[in-house]
């Protein structure tokens, strides 16, 4: 298979995973914050004049958007699955939510601030630059940018044996890659209650490499 089509087949994956198991996303992650995104985002919000408007990118089910509510500023969230928005706005209803992926971004200056939680990992390296690019489009000038990504030192996966797995079965994978088909089939086709959360995590796509992003 092409690699392009391969990465478009990881793109709708991922979409399906999220919206198969968005309730669970829910119930595990619902309003947790941890200590370093919670210490994190009080900095971004810093940066955020007063009654702002804020982008979150690829929101999942709002984790983040009632702390952005509550700070005082507007919101526009968006994601491309129809399962975690829909949980979102029912939970924030104040909140303009969009089913739109973060390749498919067009907004030009808008927002005083973006964030993007736990989500660049399931971002292939080729469509690294579009979609940062896609962010700085959408800030207004001097706008504030907080995107969290995996460290490729400190890696959830054994990046060695997903590299040489994918290698064997002929597709042109870039080191960092995890794509685990067995366990997507599995996590799609059995009952919720069999599919445990690792299972679901190892379903999607994940970049775990290191990125060479140059400046333009
Ligand atoms: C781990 S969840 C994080 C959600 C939320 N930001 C949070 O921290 O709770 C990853 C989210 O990224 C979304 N996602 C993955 N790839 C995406 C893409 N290419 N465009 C838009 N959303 C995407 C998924 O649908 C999912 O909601």
């Amino acid at each position: 298979m092409e690699r392009a089509e391969w990465l478009k087949q990881m793109r709708s994956r991922a979409e399906a995973i999220y919206d198969r198991f968005s309730s669970r996303y829910w119930t595990t992650w619902g309003l947790v914050v941890e200590e370093t995104h919670h210490a994190y985002l009080q900095k971004f919000l810093e940066r955020v004049p007063p009654g702002g408007l804020i982008l979150s990118a690829a929101c999942g089910a709002g984790r983040f958007d009632g702390l952005l509510l509550e700070a005082g500023h507007s919101v526009v969230s968006i994601d491309q699955s129809a399962g975690m928005l829909a949980l979102a706005k029912e939970h924030f209803p104040e909140v303009d939510y969009k089913k739109m992926a973060l390749h498919e971004m067009n907004f030009r200056e808008m927002f005083d601030g973006v964030i993007c939680m736990d989500a660049m990992e399931h971002i292939c390296p080729e469509d690294y630059p579009g979609i940062l690019h896609g962010f700085q489009e959408a800030l207004k000038p001097g706008g504030a940018l907080y995107f969290t990504a995996d460290r490729a030192e400190e890696p959830d996966f054994d990046l060695e044996m997903y590299y040489e797995r994918a290698k064997a079965s002929g597709l042109l994978v870039v080191f960092g890659e995890v794509a685990d088909e067995a366990a997507y089939e599995q996590a799609m086709e059995q009952p919720d209650a069999d599919v445990s959360d690792e299972l679901t995590d190892r379903a999607v796509y994940h970049f775990q490499g290191k990125l060479q992003l140059n400046r333009v």
